[in-house]
C-alpha cells in the first residue's frame, strides 16, 4: 500500500504521477507542422515508492521519461521509468531502500555501495542512444524510441570519473557531446572532469580539474576555445550529512568563481576569476569567446533561489532576492587580474530555464528563450514549481536588437522548460519552433504547445493534448530523425 506524504512536495502540483503508458496519435488542437520529424524527450522526478523521509527533496524522485514522437504531422506519446539500478532493486523489494537526497548515510544496508542515481534530470539523444542523466552518477543509456533501459555506462572502462553531469551540450562543429562532472572521485570531493563523447559513443577526452570548494556544479558553458565553469556556493559537507540536513545549503560567505579552461588544454590550465559579489546562478543560456574575452550568459539572482537548499547560517529565505534575471558575465584571459571585466543585466524579466537554437552552442548567437515568472499577471489557481516559482510566460530575447517578447499561458497555467526545434537543418538561427509543456492547474491536464519561435507572442499554433497533468519536470531535448540511429 503506497502512502505518499501529505507534504507540499507530494501533493497538489507535485503529486506523484507514476504513469507508464502509450498513447497512439495524440489529440491535437491546431495543426502540427509536418516538418517536425523526430523526438522530444523530457524527464521529471517521480518516486516509484513513498520516500523513506516525508520531507524528501523533489530532486530525489526516480526519473520518468516522456517521449513525444513526431511523424508526418502526428505525434505518439510514450512514458517509462528509467530503470536505474536503484529502481530495479527497489521494485524487487517493493519499497524505497535509498534514503535522503545525496545522503548515503540514510540508506538501507541492503543497497550499500550501489549507484544512487535516479536519471531524473536530463535526457538527450547522442549516437543513437538516449542518455538519461543525473549529476551524481554515470549516464544511463536507453533506447530513444522504445525507452527500454540498457543500463549505466563507463564507456568500456574509459571514464574514470564516478559521475557524469546532466547539462551535456553537443558541440556543433565536432558533433561531440561535451560535459562536466563533479564529485568525480567520490561524494563531496573537489575533483571534477571535463569530458567529450564522440558521435560514435566513444569517450575521447576526459581531463580532471579541481574546484576551489565543493559545490553543486549543475551546468557549465562551452565556447569555441574554452570550457567555462561557474562555482556558486551551493555547498555541502560530511557534517551536514551526518546531521541529516539537506545535502546542499547556500553559503553567502563564499565567493562565486568562474573557471576558464582551454578546450584543448589540461585541467591544470583552468584559470579562476572571482565575481564582484556572491550571487545565485544555475542554468547557462550560452557562452562564447571573442579572442581572449569570454562571455557567459546566465540568469543571476541576488540571493539564494533554492528554498530547499537553505542558508547554512540560518538566514531566512528571501523570495524577492531569489528572483533571477538574465545577465552577461565577461572575463578576459589576457587580463593580469583574477577579476571579472563586467557583469551586465540583459533582461528585466524574472527568468530561468534558458534555451537557445542549439546549433549555436559555443558560438556568438542572437536568440534566446526562457521561462518567465510575471507576478503581475492574474493567477486563478494555487501551485508552483518546487522552487516556489510560478512560470507563467515564455520569453524571447533578441540579443542583436535587445527586443524582448513574451507569451502568457493564462491564469491557471504553469509552463515547463521549452525546447527550440529548427525548421530545417539549414534554416537561419531562430527560424523554427518552440515546444513546451503547459500544465493547466484548473483542468488538471497538460498540453505540449508548439509556437513559432520568433513570434511567440502570437501564442501556440498547435496544442498536443495529454489526458492528464504532467508532473513538474526538469529538462528535455529534441532529436531530429537522423539522430535516432547510431
Ligand atoms: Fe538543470
Amino acid at each position: 500500500m503506497a502512502h505518499f506524504p501529505d507534504t507540499p512536495g507530494f501533493t497538489g502540483v507535485l503529486r506523484p504521477l507514476r504513469i507508464e503508458c502509450d498513447i497512439h496519435d495524440l489529440e491535437v488542437e491546431g495543426e502540427v507542422p509536418a516538418e517536425l520529424d523526430g523526438t522530444f524527450h523530457r524527464v521529471h522526478p517521480d518516486a516509484q515508492f513513498p520516500p523513506k523521509f516525508e520531507n524528501d527533496q523533489f530532486f530525489n524522485g526516480d526519473g520518468m521519461i516522456s517521449l513525444f514522437h513526431f511523424r508526418k504531422g502526428k505525434v505518439d506519446f510514450r512514458q517509462r521509468y528509467a530503470q536505474t539500478d536503484k529502481w530495479k532493486i527497489e521494485r524487487e523489494a517493493g519499497e524505497s531502500l535509498f534514503g535522503a537526497y545525496r545522503n548515503p548515510l540514510t540508506d538501507d544496508p541492503r543497497v550499500e555501495g550501489m549507484i544512487r542515481g535516479t536519471a531524473n534530470t536530463n535526457v538527450m539523444v547522442h549516437g543513437g542512444k538516449l542518455y538519461a542523466t543525473k549529476e551524481d552518477s554515470p549516464p544511463l543509456l536507453m533506447d530513444p524510441l522504445t525507452l527500454e533501459t540498457f543500463g549505466y555506462t563507463d564507456f568500456n572502462g574509459k571514464m574514470k570519473s564516478q559521475t557524469f553531469g546532466a547539462h551535456h551540450k553537443i558541440d556543433p562543429k565536432s558533433g561531440n557531446l561535451c560535459n562536466i562532472s563533479y564529485a568525480s572521485t567520490g561524494l563531496l570531493t573537489r575533483d571534477c572532469t571535463y569530458l567529450e563523447v564522440n558521435p560514435q559513443g566513444e569517450l575521447v577526452l576526459e581531463t580532471f580539474f579541481e574546484v576551489p570548494y565543493y559545490a553543486m556544479l549543475h551546468d557549465f558553458g562551452l565556447t569555441e576555445d574554452y570550457v567555462v565553469v561557474h562555482v556558486v556556493p551551493i555547498v555541502s559537507s560530511w557534517d551536514r550529512l551526518r546531521a541529516g540536513l539537506p545535502h546542499f545549503g547556500f553559503d553567502t560567505k563564499l565567493p562565486v568563481w568562474l573557471g576558464v579552461m582551454p578546450r584543448r588544454g589540461e585541467g591544470r590550465d583552468m584559470r579562476w576569476f572571482k565575481a564582484p559579489k556572491t550571487v545565485f546562478a544555475s542554468h547557462v543560456m550560452n557562452a562564447f569567446n571573442d579572442g581572449s574575452k569570454v562571455y557567459f550568459d546566465i540568469p543571476q539572482a541576488e540571493g539564494n533561489s533554492f528554498p530547499f537548499f537553505p542558508d547554512v547560517d540560518g538566514k531566512p529565505f528571501d523570495p524577492i532576492a531569489s528572483r533571477p534575471y538574465l545577465h552577461r558575465w565577461c572575463v578576459d584571459m589576457n587580463s593580469k587580474k583574477d577579476e571579472f571585466e563586467s557583469v551586465e543585466q540583459l533582461s528585466p524579466m524574472i527568468d530561468e530555464f534558458p534555451r537557445i537554437d542549439e546549433r549555436y552552442v559555443s558560438q556568438p548567437y542572437r536568440h534566446g528563450w526562457m521561462l518567465v515568472m510575471d507576478p503581475d499577471m492574474p493567477m486563478e489557481t494555487a501551485g508552483s514549481r518546487a522552487s516556489g516559482f510560478r512560470m507563467n510566460k515564455l520569453g524571447h530575447i533578441d540579443h542583436a536588437t535587445g527586443e524582448q517578447k513574451s507569451w502568457w499561458a493564462g491564469p491557471s497555467s504553469m509552463i515547463q522548460e521549452p525546447c527550440f526545434v529548427p525548421r530545417s537543418a539549414t534554416s537561419p538561427e531562430g527560424d523554427g519552433y518552440l515546444i513546451a509543456l503547459v500544465d493547466d492547474l484548473n483542468t488538471n491536464y497538460s498540453d505540449l504547445v508548439i509556437l513559432e519561435a520568433l513570434r511567440i507572442e502570437e501564442g501556440p499554433i498547435a496544442r498536443l493534448k495529454l489526458p492528464f497533468r504532467m508532473r513538474s519536470g526538469l529538462h528535455g531535448n529534441w532529436a531530429d530523425r537522423s539522430k535516432l540511429r547510431g
